[in-house]
């Protein structure tokens, strides 16, 4: 009991008084949580404490802190969220002179989070997607506590089917997104109402690549009888969509037009820059600023230039020496590469390769 006591206070200290001692600006900051040391939160006692003294809770606020005490098993959850969005935007952003550059800071992005660039719009929409997949996705998975497949849908669902089996919990997953990730903006400005809508655009892609998926029972696959349960869609679907929203999303404005206090409705929202363009739909990307040219560092604007990465000296595209080098040119390299080869099986059981020597050829930007 004195332990649990204990626990308590040292939990209530480190929950309760730090928050409100943060910084104004707290955008995105929680995802510094994916630094955490000890993400299995509430297992053990000893995980408990370290879990409470982790510097890295320190970057969520008061709410975010609440939310997570509330959903045992949900922090573990989020972080995995996190991890997957970092892999995803490395990924989707290989070819291109920003690459998603990440630092073990606690600012993990850097600060390219503070613009209104298509870039930020993007870290927005693609975090705020990962955990509300991560989450519906550990609903379904019974990895926490306060939540489970969705079961809502029951019965038949058409002449040859019902509804069966363990559906992922979207719409667990898109509350708890939008009580956790939107309560990180603060202000009623462009940028929070950019960041705001980019957060929610994440999400709706998420919900709307939701499929059904069936299985079939009864004698020898005869499909007799027929279950059906909806499935999240893979992350890379959820960072291809997102992806092609970067290409195409719309630069906007603030707007308060046809604001009127007789009717005391707040009308202050985001149109397009250019009157002539249609406005952007829920799921789109919206962005208020041109992006930085990436090309040469500028410890000012956080960005780490392109010198040093390879590019592909026959592509006319993106990641091709002209472009991705910004004109300075480039060197080649060549490396030698030793890898196992020839491998032959012996009965049994052993594996012997020989080693085979190439040389490959690199091109890499001044
Ligand atoms: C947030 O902080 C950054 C610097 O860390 C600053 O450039 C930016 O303008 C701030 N944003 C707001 C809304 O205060
Ligand atoms: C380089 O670009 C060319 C043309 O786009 C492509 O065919 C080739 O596969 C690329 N090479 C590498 C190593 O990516
Ligand atoms: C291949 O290289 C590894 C270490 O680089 C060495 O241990 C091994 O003996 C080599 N194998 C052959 C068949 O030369
Ligand atoms: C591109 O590099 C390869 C070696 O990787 C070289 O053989 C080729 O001539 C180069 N092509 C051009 C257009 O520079």
């Amino acid at each position: 009991m004195t332990l649990v006591l204990g626990l308590k206070t040292l939990w209530l200290l480190a929950f309760g008084s730090l928050s409100n001692t943060l910084a104004v600006n707290n955008s995105g900051r929680w995802w510094g949580i994916v630094n955490i040391a000890s993400s299995s939160n509430l297992l053990t006692d000893s995980k408990y404490v370290q879990l409470v003294l982790d510097p890295s809770l320190q970057l969520l606020s008061r709410k975010q802190r609440k939310l997570i005490r509330q959903n045992p098993g949900i922090l573990h959850s989020i972080t995995g969220g996190v991890q997957s969005a970092i892999r995803e935007c490395k990924w989707q952003f290989r070819n291109r002179r920003w690459n998603c550059p990440t630092s073990q800071s606690s600012n993990i992005f850097g600060k390219i989070v503070n613009r209104g660039c298509r870039e930020t719009a993007f870290i927005f929409a693609l975090t705020s997607a990962a955990v509300t997949h991560s989450v519906s996705r550990s609903c379904s998975e019974g990895s926490i506590e306060s939540c489970t497949c969705d079961y809502r849908r029951r019965g038949p669902g058409g002449p040859d089917w019902h509804w069966g089996g363990c559906s992922d919990n979207i719409d667990f997953g898109r509350v708890f997104g939008r009580e956790f990730v939107d309560s990180s903006e603060r202000g009623r400005d462009l940028r929070y109402l950019t960041n705001l809508h980019n957060n929610e655009a994440g999400r709706l892609t998420v919900h709307a690549e939701m499929r059904q998926e069936c299985k079939c029972h009864g004698m020898s696959g005869s499909c007799t009888v027929k279950t059906c349960w909806m499935r999240l869609p893979t992350f890379r679907t959820v960072g291809n969509l997102l992806k092609d929203r970067f290409d195409g999303a719309s630069r906007v404005i603030y707007s308060n037009k046809g604001s009127n206090r007789a009717s005391r409705v707040d009308m202050r929202h985001l149109e397009p820059e250019n009157p002539a363009h249609k406005p952007h739909s829920p799921q789109d990307l919206v962005y208020f600023e041109k992006s930085p040219n990436f090309c040469t560092a500028n410890s000012k604007i956080g960005t780490t230039g392109t010198t040093g990465r390879v590019c592909n000296n026959t592509s006319l595209g993106l990641d091709g020496c002209d472009l991705l080098c910004c004109g300075r040119g480039f060197r080649t390299l060549t490396e030698r590469v030793t890898e196992r080869c020839h491998c032959t099986f012996h009965w049994c059981c052993h594996v012997s390769c020989l080693n085979c020597t190439t040389t490959q050829t690199l091109h890499e930007c001044l």
